[in-house]
């Protein structure tokens, strides 16, 4: 018998456990040549913030041993350009797209779900609406204003959820940083304020130095860390919040292969994204998945949810 591969958050039901990460695959077009979209088990689009984003100064990105320090600084085309130029595309896929919000103050981010709620309503009658959930950017490590510094506050995050719950009914997945003490205590704001999943994890905090010019290679001096670096630390922190919560958990970070996946949804996660890895090799999502049902085959796991039942500690 095949394995069940959806998977449910809030009323939003994935056709399988395999996702692309936001920031790592635009808002889908530009990778349209290259591989099926709509096998895709989500589409997570690049940040959308209400106003248009130039982003950092450039260079933007070093690689580092096992992984990337990114701080492309939300770069973005704004709301409106995103619901002009990104949408009527998005809204022709079968695959689920879920947006990312990010935003300088809170305002904003209310401003941008409901731009995009607005839209929804007023399109002529489109296949689908092109939005199936939001995505909420509480823990972009490189700006200066709101991104990390309101998701490491757990009653901001929850305000925040909570004010951002009334403006849609549609699934709220709030994306959590590494970069707390306490990632739990921040998971259980998000889940009071009204979230429907958490995703988890973001960048790390991380800085190269040239040692030539004795000057960081990234203008800001910092970015944030991703790649098969920051797997093991994204794994524990699925795990912690995993028991912390009851809403669903989408686990990331360093994933490259089938095994890297499995390990996620072993520490709890119900479901998956693919990030850095998608710079070295689009197909990688399609190769997970082949690996994700592979494993559950030779182990005759019913449903991907079975999953993180079978860890033993
Ligand atoms: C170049 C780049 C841009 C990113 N942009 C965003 C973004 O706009 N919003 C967001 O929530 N995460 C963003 N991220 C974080 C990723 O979605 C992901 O959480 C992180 O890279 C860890 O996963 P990975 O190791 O598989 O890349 C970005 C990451 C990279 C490398």
């Amino acid at each position: 018998m095949k394995p069940v591969l959806t998977v449910k958050i809030g009323s939003l039901v994935l056709p399988n456990p395999v996702g692309v990460a936001s920031g790592c695959f635009g808002y889908g077009q530009e990778y349209a040549e290259l591989i099926d979209l709509d096998s895709l088990g989500a589409l997570y689009t690049k940040a959308v913030t209400l106003q248009p984003r130039a982003g950092n100064p450039p260079p933007r990105l070093v690689e580092t041993p096992q992984g990337l320090i990114n701080s492309i600084g939300l770069a973005n085309p704004g709301l409106t350009a995103f619901i002009s130029d990104k949408l009527p595309a998005l809204a022709r896929l079968r695959c689920p797209v879920i947006v990312n919000v990010a935003g300088s103050t809170q305002d904003e981010y209310a401003a941008v779900v409901e731009g995009i709620e607005e839209a929804l309503a007023t399109r002529p009658a489109a296949p689908r609406g092109g939005v199936d959930g939001f995505e909420i950017n509480v823990s972009c490590p490189n700006v200066d204003h709101g991104g990390m510094s309101f998701g490491t506050d757990p009653s901001t995050v929850e305000h925040l959820t909570a004010s951002l719950r009334k403006r849609t009914s549609l699934p709220l997945i709030v994306k959590l940083s590494p970069n707390v003490t306490d990632i739990a205590e921040i998971a259980r704001a998000a889940e009071a304020g009204g979230a429907d999943a958490l995703s988890c994890i973001n960048t790390l905090v991380g800085m190269s130095i040239d040692t030539e010019r004795c000057s960081p290679y990234l203008p800001r001096g910092t970015g944030g860390l991703s790649g098969p670096a920051i797997r093991p630390i994204g794994v524990a922190c699925v795990w912690k919040v995993a028991k912390a919560v009851s809403i669903p958990v989408i686990g990331l970070g360093g994933i490259r292969c089938g095994r890297d996946a499995i390990e996620y949804l072993l520490a709890g996660a119900s479901a998956v994204q693919v990030g850095t890895a998608l710079f070295a090799d689009p197909r990688i999502p399609d190769l997970v998945l082949s690996s994700i049902v592979e494993w559950m085959e030779a182990k005759s796991v019913a449903s991907v949810g079975d999953i993180r039942m079978m860890l033993r500690i």
